[in-house]
């Protein structure tokens, strides 16, 4: 796994933020979220956090430009020499093309691309059930991933738990039609480059974890 250059695809809520963190806690490889860089930004109330916060309540995609200036930078820091696994990026052919840019520039490959398979009727369960700890941003969902301790994260030991703004019913419906609209496209982009194996997110995590992992090593 060291060295790997993963890219996580799938619809939203399709378990790519969860699977990814298994993968950054077991064996060490950075994941890049473009979604929580801008949750970030958008906290912290930068000019880029200005800019996405209503466009990702509207469940549509923030301008490429803004995306790839922020992948560049965070590709460029020390902790992604060893690897990293992209989360949510590129979700455009534009964004896709700026990382081939990219990677050539910096003497780099892709390990492959996966695609994370969940059908649509499942997606709105697992979206509207997710939420995460306050203090350390670990996820769990109501139903498929409760603390182990009531009330209680099993990472930090946190009490408080939040839901994102965009987890709810109407703007999933938006989501979901940017996804199969502006990103599904990518798959047949990455298969013709021989990159993409597809695994079945509609399994229970520890499934998805070990195709996962048997994936990226085929
Ligand atoms: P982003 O944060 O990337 O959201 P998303 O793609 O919609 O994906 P999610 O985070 O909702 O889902 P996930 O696949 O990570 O699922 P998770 O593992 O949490 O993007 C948000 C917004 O930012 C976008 O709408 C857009 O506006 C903007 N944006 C971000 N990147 C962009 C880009 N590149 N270009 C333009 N705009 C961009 O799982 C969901 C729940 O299900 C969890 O509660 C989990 O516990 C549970 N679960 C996971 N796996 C399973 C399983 N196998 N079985 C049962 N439950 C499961």
């Amino acid at each position: 796994m060291k060295g790997t250059r993963l890219i996580l695809m799938g619809p939203p809520g399709g378990g790519k933020g969860t699977q990814a963190k298994v993968l950054q806690d077991k064996y060490g490889i950075v994941q890049l979220s473009t979604g929580d860089m801008l949750r970030a930004a958008v906290g912290a109330g930068t000019p880029v956090g200005k800019e996405a916060k209503a466009i990702m309540e509207a469940g549509k995609l923030v301008s490429d430009d803004i995306i790839i200036r922020m992948i560049a930078d965070r590709i460029d820091e020390p902790d992604c020499a060893n690897g990293f696994i992209l989360d949510g990026f590129p979700r455009t052919v534009p964004q896709a093309e700026a990382l081939d840019g990219l990677l050539v520039k910096k003497g780099m490959t892709l390990t492959c691309v996966i695609e994370v398979r969940v059908p649509d009727s499942m997606l709105v369960e697992r979206i509207t059930g997710r939420f995460s700890c306050a203090k350390c941003g670990a996820g769990y969902h109501d139903k498929f991933q409760r603390p182990k301790t009531e009330g209680k994260c099993d990472s930090c030991g946190g009490v408080e738990f939040t839901r994102r703004k965009d987890d709810n019913a109407e703007t999933v419906v938006a989501r979901l039609e940017a996804y199969h609209a502006q990103t599904a496209p990518l798959l047949p982009f990455y298969e013709k480059k021989g990159l993409l194996r597809v695994i079945d997110g509609s399994a229970p995590i520890d499934e998805v974890t070990r195709q996962l992992e048997k994936a990226t090593a085929a």
